[in-house]
């Protein structure tokens, strides 16, 4: 596996991620497995958040990895707050309260990397900069990022927090391009060149700072996997051709089609069957070509101008 170097912050981790969201779904043995899985591939980087199972999924994860007899510090663990029931809050007491409850949750004393979940529009940048000043200097929390940002609210940030922005965690996938596809239709008079996120690729790539997208295998919002669905026929064609050219499976193309982008991005892989896991991980190891990266995008529906 891979690794890459965080928002060039000098946070060496593995190039994929095991996202937690789901690991609520199984039991104890099965994550146990699960995170077993990942660390015998080399994936070290583990993305949490405060809401994930309303708090079960960092419990659970803090319990498998004791049994695994893994040191703190040979894992990355980076969780997220800003997320209350019917609303957001980036206010500072919030942000400090939800750390403790993850630092509680993980039984760990620090997090590696903590992100700001989704932006409040009532945020005041001062409180967060407060807020992260507090974490980082009692040991708490080593690096920062954001999560759904656009550059606009990226740069508010900026203007107010001491520590460097490492990562803006955004939705990505095959099927879902938005921002890159506003990119190769700069100007043009159709949707696809509508910029709905203020270039934020650019963005993060001039700041160093790494994108993760999320959801890599779904289409819309969380409304099912792309992969070997009849509603994405050519695409599962290229991918599958692909796939068995390099031999590995439709999974490892589908990240490396990520992966392959100069942006240097991290993937947040959510799945929690350890055989996909290992899958997934030969991404790592794929030579993607320029061709085959827009032959897949062109399979996904898109067209170049
Ligand atoms: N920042 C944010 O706002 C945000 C939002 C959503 C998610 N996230 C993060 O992103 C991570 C990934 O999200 P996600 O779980 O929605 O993403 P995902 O990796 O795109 O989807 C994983 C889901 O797809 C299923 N799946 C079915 N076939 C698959 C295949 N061939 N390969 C891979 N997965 C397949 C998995 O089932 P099996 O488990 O059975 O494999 C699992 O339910 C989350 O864990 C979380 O850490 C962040």
């Amino acid at each position: 596996m891979k690794a890459i170097d965080i928002g060039k912050s000098g946070l060496i981790a593995s190039e994929i991620s095991l996202g937690c969201m789901r690991i609520v779904e199984l039991e104890q043995p099965e994550i146990d497995t699960l995170i077993n899985t990942a660390l015998e591939v080399g994936i070290d980087f583990f993305d949490h958040a405060d809401v994930y199972g309303g708090g079960k999924s960092e419990e659970l994860f803090a319990a498998a990895l004791k049994r695994s007899s893994t040191a703190r510090e040979k894992i990355i663990l980076q969780s997220k707050c800003g997320i209350r029931p019917r609303a957001f809050d980036f206010s500072r007491e919030y942000i400090l309260s939800a750390v403790e409850g993850s630092l509680n949750r993980l039984q760990t004393e620090y997090l590696d990397v903590l992100l700001l979940h989704r932006p409040d529009t009532l945020m005041e940048p001062e409180e967060v900069a407060d807020a992260f000043s507090q974490l980082h200097q009692s040991g708490k929390v080593r690096h920062f990022g954001v999560s759904n940002m656009n550059p606009g609210q990226i740069e508010l940030l900026r203007k107010f927090v001491d520590q460097k922005i490492v990562a803006n965690q955004l939705q990505l996938s095959l099927t879902n391009t938005g921002m890159i596809d506003s990119g190769i239709n700069v100007n043009m008079q159709i949707d696809r060149a509508i910029d709905r996120d203020g270039s934020i690729l650019e963005y993060c790539r001039l700041h160093d700072i790494t994108i993760q997208p999320w959801s890599p295998f779904q289409y819309g919002f969380f409304e099912g996997v792309f992969l070997d669905s009849d509603k994405f026929p050519e695409l599962n064609r290229t991918i599958n051709a692909i796939a068995e050219e390099k031999r590995v499976t439709n999974s490892a193309i589908a990240i490396a089609w990520l992966l392959r982008h100069p942006a240097k991005m991290q993937p947040i892989v959510g799945t929690t069957n350890p055989t996909r896991v290992r899958d997934i991980a030969q991404a790592s190891s794929v030579e993607m070509t320029r061709l085959e990266w827009y032959a897949l995008y062109l399979a996904a529906g898109n067209a170049l101008p």
